[in-house]
Order: structure tokens, then C-alpha cells, then sequence
């Protein structure tokens, strides 16, 4: 193309033609270079989609097994998770408790109002990379994410449903019976497609874009506060909230109480030596989830601190490392304070794939 305009008999337009033929060129053998430099993790096409492990987490726990991930699906999932139609009066979807905006979590409030306004027990926590949990809850009690939507829709503090009504409900929408039989090719619903559809939205709450992984994958450099604070966290912290979940899913007494009103994980195990004892919570999006612990008794990052640093409560079950609290002084608490912030992932929360559906 470029040579043939050499040929122009015309001087001036051979130069203007010249001249922009050599632009696009250039342009090509630019995108050329760009595309031959290309490695796995750089340039993605525009349309690459699905599940992806961060390079520097480990293995997720969830693969997909017998429920092949599609778009379709995915779609599916988050058309129910945005859905109040899971509860008993059509008033509470799952992000009625799990707002985005607040990394998944239930913000500012302690305990959630269910349907009819009945408060629970326990805090909302916060949602993400929800592929790599071993276990769901405070207290461990399910432990597949296939089956884990269950909890929610029966539980009469939170949705108060029956899944045998769901899925009439379900199967008498035309919409989502035509959505089903795309996604999964059922002419009628089940309560297994159901599950298995939330579960496909779960497992792509990936929180991977924060500070803190911009700094793993060499585009971010600290401050030196938040460098600081990570030094602190890696010394005082990370052997319960270990990167780069932020927890390493075991359950742990972490001193907020000296006798217990909820049991936490013995309830599940009905084992005393596990009385008081409740998950480790990932503490990804951290800043936003407020209030924290598995009652939402602190409101502020500096009251969780205050807790570790002279407000431990001892009892039989307290974690052994934490039996003369953390020493921290003010300055080290505001440093660590700054490594937490670097854990909100605002990508993830503002994510449009994982908002709600507009149809
Ligand atoms: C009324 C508020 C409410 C609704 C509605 C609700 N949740 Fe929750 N969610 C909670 C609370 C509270 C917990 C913690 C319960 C516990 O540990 O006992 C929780 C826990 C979870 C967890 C476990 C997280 C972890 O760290 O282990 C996941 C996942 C989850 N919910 C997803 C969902 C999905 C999906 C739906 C809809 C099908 C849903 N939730 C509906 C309040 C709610
Ligand atoms: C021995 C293990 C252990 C250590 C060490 C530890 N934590 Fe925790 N952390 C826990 C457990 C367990 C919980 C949940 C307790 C509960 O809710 O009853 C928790 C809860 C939290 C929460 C509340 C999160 C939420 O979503 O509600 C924050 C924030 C937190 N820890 C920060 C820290 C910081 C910062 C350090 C270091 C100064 C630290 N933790 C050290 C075990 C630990």
C-alpha cells in the first residue's frame, strides 16, 4: 500500500499520502512490537473473561467442578444475588446485607434486619475471593459454596424462605425459566441450577486491584507509613490474617470476651476447647466493612487496635500468642491503620460485571 503511493504521479498528494501512509506504518509496526512483546499477564483482549488466579494467591479451592463456568451463568448468579425474590415476602435480596459498595459487606450496622425487620445475630461480613474459602460463617458451619446459598434463603433471621417456594417462584418467571434453559438447558428449575448459578457469582468476587496488589504486582510503592505498617502487620498480625487472603481460615479466640454469648465455632464442633472461637476474618477491604467483629461491637480501626494492644480478655480458649495482648504504641497503631487502607480494592467495589443488573 505504501509503496503503490510512491508511483502517484501528483507531487503534493503523493507527499500528503506519503506522509500519512507512513503514520499508519508506523502505527502497525507499533502494534506489531506491542503484540510480539506480549507476555501471559500483559496486554489483555478486550473481551478475555472469567476466573483468574492472582499470580501470588494460592490455589483456589473452588474449581468450577460439574459446573463448567459460563458468562451465562455468571449473569444467572448475579441476576439472583440482586434478587429479593429468594425471600419469603419479596423484600431482601443477598445485597440487601452485601453491599458492593462496601466491599460485600453490611456497613454501619451491627446486626442486619432480615425479613419483617428481625435483626440477627451475627455481623454481615464482607465478601471477596470467596473461591479460595475452605469454610463459610463465623463459625465455619458450611463448607461448600455450592450448597452455601441454603444458609441464607432459610434462615428466618435473614430470608425466610422455603427453596421448595423459591424455586415455584422461579419456575413460574418466565424470564428466568427462558434464562435457565440458556444457561444450563433445564426446561425446569432446580434448587441444584439455583445454587449452582449463586455460586458462579460468588466465586468471581475477586478482590485483587487494591494498594496492597498493586504493590505485589510491582506497580505500587508504599509510602513510608504504609511500608511501615506493613513491617508491623507482617510481625503482629499475619500469622492469623496471612496475605494474601488476609486469613489463613483457621478459628481463633482473639480476646474480645472473657465469657462467651455466642459460642462461635464450638456451637458447630460441640467441642468446649472451641467455645469463643470464630473464623478468622479476611481483612481485604477492611476500611469499609465497619463495624468489625463477629458482633460489630468496634466501630473504627483504632478501637480494633485499642482491643489488641491492652483490651485483651483473657479465658481458656484465648489464642495463645495473644496471651499479653500486642504492644503497640499510638504511632505504630496509625502506621498499621495506614498498611490496612491500602487493602481497599476499589475496582472491585466499583466493579460494573459484579453490580446490579439493569434490564
Ligand atoms: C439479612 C442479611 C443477610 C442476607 C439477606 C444474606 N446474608 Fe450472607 N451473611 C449474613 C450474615 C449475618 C452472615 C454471617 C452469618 C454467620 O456467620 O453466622 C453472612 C455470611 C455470608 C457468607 C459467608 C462469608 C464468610 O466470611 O464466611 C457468604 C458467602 C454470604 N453470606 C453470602 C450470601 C448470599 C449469597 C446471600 C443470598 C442468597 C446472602 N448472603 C444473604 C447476612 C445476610
Ligand atoms: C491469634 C490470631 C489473631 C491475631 C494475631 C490477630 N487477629 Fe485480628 N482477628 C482474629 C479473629 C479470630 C478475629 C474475629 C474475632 C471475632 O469476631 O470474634 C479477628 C478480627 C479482626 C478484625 C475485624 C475484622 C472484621 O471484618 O470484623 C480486624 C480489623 C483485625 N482482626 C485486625 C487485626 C490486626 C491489625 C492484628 C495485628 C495487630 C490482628 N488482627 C491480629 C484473629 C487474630
Amino acid at each position: 500500500m505504501v509503496f503503490s503511493l510512491i508511483s502517484t504521479p501528483i507531487q503534493t498528494f503523493q507527499f500528503k499520502k506519503l506522509f500519512s501512509g507512513m503514520r499508519f506504518f508506523c502505527s502497525m509496526i507499533l502494534v506489531f512490537v506491542l503484540f510480539s512483546c506480549k507476555k501471559d499477564n500483559e496486554i489483555v483482549p478486550v473481551d478475555d473473561w472469567g476466573f483468574k488466579k492472582p499470580s501470588y494467591f494460592p490455589e483456589p479451592h473452588y474449581t468450577f467442578e460439574n459446573n463448567a463456568q459460563t458468562k451465562l451463568r455468571f449473569s444467572l448468579g448475579r441476576d439472583l444475588f440482586y434478587d429479593s425474590i429468594l425471600s419469603l415476602d419479596n423484600s431482601i435480596s443477598c445485597a440487601s446485607c452485601h453491599a458492593q459498595t462496601h466491599g460485600f459487606s453490611d456497613h454501619n450496622v451491627a446486626f442486619s434486619a432480615g425479613v419483617n425487620g428481625t435483626l440477627g445475630v451475627r455481623n454481615s461480613p464482607a465478601l471477596s475471593n470467596l473461591a479460595w474459602y475452605p469454610t463459610f460463617m463465623w463459625d465455619g458451619g458450611i463448607v461448600n459454596i455450592e450448597t452455601f446459598s441454603v444458609g441464607p434463603i432459610t434462615n428466618p433471621l435473614e430470608m425466610h424462605e422455603s427453596i421448595l417456594n423459591v424455586v415455584g417462584k422461579l419456575n413460574a418467571n418466565s424470564a428466568y425459566r427462558s434464562k435457565f434453559k440458556l444457561a444450563y438447558d433445564v426446561d425446569s428449575i432446580t434448587d441444584q441450577k439455583m445454587l449452582q448459578a449463586l455460586a458462579q457469582y460468588m466465586a468471581m468476587l475477586i478482590s485483587d486491584d487494591s494498594k496492597y496488589d498493586k504493590f505485589k504486582k510491582g506497580t505500587y510503592t508504599f509510602t513510608a507509613d504504609e511500608n511501615a505498617g506493613y513491617f508491623l502487620f507482617q510481625a503482629k498480625c499475619a500469622s492469623c490474617h496471612t496475605e494474601p487472603l488476609f486469613t489463613d481460615f483457621t478459628y481463633r479466640n482473639n480476646g474480645i470476651d472473657a465469657t462467651f454469648t455466642d459460642l462461635g465455632r464450638g456451637m458447630i464442633t460441640q467441642n468446649a476447647a472451641d467455645n469463643g472461637k470464630f473464623k478468622v476474618p479476611s481483612l481485604r477491604n477492611v476500611q469499609l466493612t465497619y463495624p468489625y467483629m463477629h458482633d460489630g461491637r468496634y466501630f473504627t480501626l483504632s478501637q480494633v487496635l485499642d482491643h489488641y494492644a491492652t483490651g485483651i480478655q483473657s479465658s481458656s480458649t484465648l489464642d495463645p500468642s495473644l496471651a499479653s495482648g500486642i504492644p503497640l504504641t499510638a504511632d505504630e497503631k496509625l502506621k498499621i491503620i495506614a498498611f490496612l487502607r491500602t487493602l481497599t480494592d476499589y475496582t472491585f467495589m466499583a466493579n460494573p460485571d459484579l453490580s446490579e443488573p439493569i434490564h
